[in-house]
């Protein structure tokens, strides 16, 4: 059996993937230039499954990195997590987003034509649905951002569109991700930001530790039933899993596929607090705040194309998706 290279795998969502994989017996490589990762993260991969990886640390942009893996490894699909993913980052160094992701995904495409390798599963977010499509998100309602970040995952859907219509022995499955967060049940992996977090989860969880003082609710004043802001939010196991369905998916089906991976349910932010607090079992400070530039009310999935095409779905649930977040933050209060 051939290999996946996965791109990214050091990280939150690509480390709990290859558990996955590794778990229903596909072997992988990972490549990473650990911009937002350690390695320690591979190191807690072989832990859980008891299986080896093989480790390239290496950029994506490196044409002669990325050719020496193909040379090296026979490789039969790539599951590409590899990106730079910080909105606020993105509006202030838009140069450094493009060529990272773009380049990189690039890079990754111009090889595996080279190699004849022609699978390739990415990972898109819910961002592409923009500002002005209503909820719950279909796939195909038209996609469009608002920052740096978000265009790169709409130009990248484009041009594996355009790749697949150019080659049609290709196939491309684009996985509109949701909100991910929670960990490993064993504590071992988990999100491990750099410096103060922007997203919800992870503020909240450093606030349970102690780590951080007070969570900020970015407005009550949206037209949602608490007034806070709406998010899919799915445990990152459940989202693994669905990679491991969407290559199945690929190995039998050409072209170019998106699909969004949620649970299809939205939770608020106080919704959120309020579970997280039963789950660290003490009560969290918070203040409300001013909006936060960019935001929109509401976000959640239409998941029924997942079920059909991939008959996957989530599992977990938002007080299993706090407890596993829960204990790793508690495993590992100052991160990897
Ligand atoms: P992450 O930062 O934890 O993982 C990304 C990994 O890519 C890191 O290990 C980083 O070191 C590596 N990387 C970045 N640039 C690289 C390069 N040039 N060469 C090699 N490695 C490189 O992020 P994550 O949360 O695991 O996200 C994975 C993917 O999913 C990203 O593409 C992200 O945009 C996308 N996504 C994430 C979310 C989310 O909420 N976490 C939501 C939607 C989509
Ligand atoms: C953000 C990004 C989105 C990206 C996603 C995953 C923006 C505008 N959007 O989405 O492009 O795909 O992360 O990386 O940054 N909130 C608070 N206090 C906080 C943090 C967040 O109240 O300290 C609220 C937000 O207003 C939102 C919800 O919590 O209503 C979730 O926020 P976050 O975790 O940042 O995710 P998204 O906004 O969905």
């Amino acid at each position: 059996m051939g290999k996946i290279l996965v791109t990214g795998g050091a990280g939150f969502i690509g480390s709990h993937t290859c558990v996955e994989f590794l778990e229903s017996g596909y072997p992988v490589i990972v490549l990473d230039n650990l911009s937002n990762s350690k390695q320690e993260s591979i190191r807690r991969i072989e832990e859980i499954t008891k299986k080896p990886i093989d480790f390239y640390l290496a950029d994506m942009r490196d044409e002669n990195a990325v050719r020496k893996i193909f040379t090296e490894q026979e490789i039969d699909s790539v599951v590409h997590f590899a990106g730079l993913k910080a909105v606020g980052e993105s509006v202030e160094k838009p140069l450094e987003y493009y060529e990272n992701n773009i380049n990189g995904t690039f890079v990754l495409l111009k090889i595996m034509r080279e190699f004849g390798c022609k699978k390739f599963v990415f990972s898109s977010s819910a961002t592409v649905y923009g500002m002005n499509n209503p909820v719950p998100y279909v796939e195909d309602m038209p996609t469009s951002a608002t920052n740096p970040y978000g265009y790169t995952k709409v130009m990248i859907e484009q041009i594996l569109r355009d790749f697949c219509a150019a080659d049609p022995d290709f196939r491309a499955v684009a996985l509109r991700y949701f909100n991910p967060i929670g960990a490993h049940k064993s504590g071992l992996i988990g999100e491990d930001p750099n410096g103060i977090p922007n997203n919800l989860l992870p503020y909240i969880g450093q606030v349970a530790v102690g780590k951080l003082e007070k969570i900020s609710v970015f407005g009550d004043d949206y037209p949602t039933p608490d007034g806070t802001g709406v998010r899919d939010y799915i445990h990152v196991v459940d989202l693994a899993k669905g990679h491991v369905c969407a290559l199945e998916y690929a190995d039998q089906h050409k072209g170019f596929t998106p699909i969004n991976l949620g649970t299809g349910h939205g939770v608020s932010v106080l919704e959120m607090i309020h579970a997280y607090e039963k789950a660290c079992g003490h009560a969290l400070p918070y203040q409300i705040t001013s909006r936060r530039a960019g935001d929109i009310a509401s976000s959640y999935a239409d998941a029924s194309l997942a079920k059909q095409l991939l008959n996957w779905e989530a599992h977990e649930t938002l007080e299993t998706m706090c407890a596993d977040s829960w204990n790793f933050m508690q495993k590992n209060p100052n991160g990897l």
